[in-house]
């Protein structure tokens, strides 16, 4: 479909976006063909996947299937052997160094593993990106800081502790404050949730939706929290046998005959959702 409805923030970006429309549904993230390997060994294989703008995706798979290869893929932190990845209409690949750093802007990342810098302040740490990528001044990049950390529920003395102050709740929310540092469209979180009690786990879920519908985001959620594909995600992709099995809602996971789908579905960690 043409550009009917035009999106400000697209206009005004830097690169010309191409939509790609899906019936209504605009792709904001393509991957075809993706293969990455290490050595003899294949962890991903012909992969494809969409992500739709403005939706919650959680992507779910067995330990070691290869969801963080995948998003360091898409983040060209790892080479991949053949396929494409598209985001925002652009072949990554077919971009020049400064037109990939312009799209970057466009996204954030909360990684798995120790997301912040242990010898930054929290306030520093959102304010990463922003060195790299814009010319602020201290006061204003102060500013953004202290907003940043208003937006993801996080007291304003915690800017000027560092990660080890901090539980591991704030510490996903301070990673959080930082992956929107530069207003992304796009965030990747790489299990948000995991270490934190089902209550604060609820509690980052519950932020997630909210900034999704108040900023529009498109959220690509690593997960292996059933509660959370259960209330936060609009639809779950899996990862099994080195490709995207099979993606849809919770309830098409749970109408799934696919062994894998099934048992993590149905199994008794997931039994609850049955009720
Ligand atoms: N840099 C690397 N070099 C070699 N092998 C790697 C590298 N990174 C990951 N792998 C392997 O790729 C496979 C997938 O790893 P990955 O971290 O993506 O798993 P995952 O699905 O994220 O698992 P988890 O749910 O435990 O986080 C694993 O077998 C891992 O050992
Ligand atoms: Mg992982």
């Amino acid at each position: 479909m043409a550009d009917e409805t035009i999106d400000p923030a697209e206009t005004s970006a830097p690169l010309s976006a191409d939509r790609q429309e899906t019936g209504d549904r605009e792709v904001i993230l393509r991957a075809r063909g993706v293969t990455v390997g290490f050595g003899d060994t294949l962890i991903l294989k012909d992969l494809d996947l969409d992500v739709y703008r403005g939706e919650i995706l959680g992507f779910v798979g067995g330990s070691g299937t290869g969801k963080s290869v995948l998003m360091r893929t898409i983040l060209r932190l790892m080479p991949k052997r053949a396929g494409t990845i598209e985001v925002f209409g652009h072949d990554l690949d077919k971009l020049s160094t400064s037109d990939l750093s312009d799209l970057e802007q466009r996204w954030g990342v909360l990684f798995q593993m120790g997301a912040l810098f242990s010898s930054l302040t929290v306030k520093q740490n959102i304010q990463v990106p922003m060195r790299e990528h814009l010319d602020l001044s201290q006061r204003l990049m102060d500013e953004l800081a202290l907003l940043k950390l208003e937006l993801v529920g996080l007291p304003r003395e915690s800017a000027d502790k560092f990660p080890s102050e901090l539980s591991g709740g704030m510490i996903k929310r301070a990673s959080l404050a930082r992956a929107l540092a530069l207003d992304p469209q796009l965030v990747f979180l790489d299990e948000p949730t995991s270490g934190l009690d089902p209550i604060g786990a609820g509690d980052f879920d519950e932020l997630i939706g909210n900034l999704r519908d108040t900023l529009g985001l498109t959220v690509y959620m690593v997960t292996h929290d059933l509660d959370s594909l259960h209330t936060a995600c609009d639809r779950i992709a899996v990862l099994g046998e080195k490709r995207v099995l099979l993606t849809g809602t919770i309830h098409d996971m749970l109408q799934s005959d696919h062994p894998w789908v099934k048992s993590y579905f149905h199994g008794a960690r997931g039994r609850k959702l049955m009720g």
